[in-house]
């Protein structure tokens, strides 16, 4: 990707007219829904172990978020002691000067990996108002800790003990999910193989002219899930229902949990991969933390075989790797890379 600015220190000059590449005049007439009926589903982990009373109905709300929503924030998931130190340790990295956080930039035309911006190609493209920290968590072996911040001395720890436990219940959704379609467990494990994790701590710093930039444009994710926490309880990400914007409010120590492309594929067309993106505070800073969980580079992903019996198939096969290509180099403007694979 090209170098631009660094947007947290651009946020910093206060200026009275911001840059006009960030200027994103194609957003400022979407309209932006405030209905409280719009509030996220809730779905409460404890509830969906087969031992608990509430199992049926904590099944069956789970699906419905899968299916109409794309969307829920998850409570009594067994994480808060992990995110906790994970959210401290990335306050901390991006409260470092710009020295400090640049020994673990992007290295120009590898990949997106490292500190730095998102999704730039184009020497003339509009600009997204945010700085990002992206890293390879899973497999293993595909972390590359010369990237990894040493500073703070916390943070390579805490997000080891962070990776491990969203995917721990990332895998203990897919398995209720599983058994919501229908579909063996093991069959649905087959088709993503080793399951791999992207991390990816976005920073939206204040802008003066908040209305007139976007955070991160709109996208959908090309997980199989997206598991998103932030260090504070504020708006800023919004999903795309019915043709409006709505903002959602995260609960205290929820996960907000989405249904990505991947998963789209594979169930079918049955659950959504809802189109969202970030919008920034006038005043505050935002920090989210996003893991994506995802199949292995090399798994070949396509409707599953148990749901495409009566109705035909509705996407083609495609080679993870392929699709996370044309992710990594797709302008953010609405959900659209699926749409190679109809
Ligand atoms: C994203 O969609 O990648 C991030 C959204 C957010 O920061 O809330
Ligand atoms: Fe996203």
């Amino acid at each position: 990707s090209l170098p631009v600015e660094n947007v947290q220190q651009l946020a910093s000059k206060n200026l009275k007219d911001i840059p006009y590449r960030y200027i994103r005049p194609e957003y400022q007439t979407d309209e932006v829904s405030v209905d409280e009926s719009s509030q996220l589903p809730v779905i409460d982990m404890n509830k969906l172990a087969s031992g608990s009373m509430e199992y049926q109905t904590e099944m069956s709300k789970l699906h419905q978020a899968c299916k109409e929503w794309g969307f829920f924030q998850l409570t009594n998931h067994g994480g808060a002691t992990e995110i906790e130190k994970t959210k401290v340790a990335a306050e901390e990295f991006f409260k470092l000067p710009l020295e400090e956080k640049m020994v673990c930039a992007q290295q120009p035309h590898i990949n997106l990996e490292g500190y730095g911006q998102s999704n730039v190609f184009l020497d003339d493209q509009k600009l997204d108002w945010s700085d990002m920290l992206l890293l390879f968590t899973l497999p293993v072996f595909a972390r590359n800790k010369n990237i990894w911040p040493n500073n703070p001395t916390s943070f390579r720890s805490a997000l080891e003990d962070y990776s491990r436990e969203l995917h721990r219940i990332c895998i203990s959704l897919y398995e209720s999910i599983a058994k919501n379609l229908g579909v063996d467990f093991k069959e649905f494990m087959n088709m993503s193989q080793e399951s791999t994790q992207v991390i990816r701590i976005n920073y939206y710093p204040p802008c003066s002219q908040a209305d007139k930039v976007v955070g991160i444009g709109p996208h959908s994710d090309g997980s199989l899930l997206t598991l998103l926490v932030q260090t504070n309880e504020m708006e800023g990400l919004q999903i795309r229902k019915n043709g409006k914007w709505v903002p959602i409010n995260p609960l205290p120590g929820a996960i907000i949990v989405n249904v990505g492309d991947m998963m789209e594929i594979m169930s079918n067309g049955e659950f959504r991969s809802v189109e969202h993106r970030a919008v920034v505070n006038s005043e505050k800073e935002r920090i989210s933390i996003v893991a994506f969980h995802n199949p292995s580079l090399e798994a070949s992903i396509s409707p599953l075989p148990d749901l495409v019996k009566e109705n035909e198939a509705k996407y083609k096969t495609v080679k993870y790797g392929d699709y996370l290509k044309l992710v990594f180099s797709s302008r953010l403007d609405g959900k659209n890379v699926i749409d190679n694979v109809k």
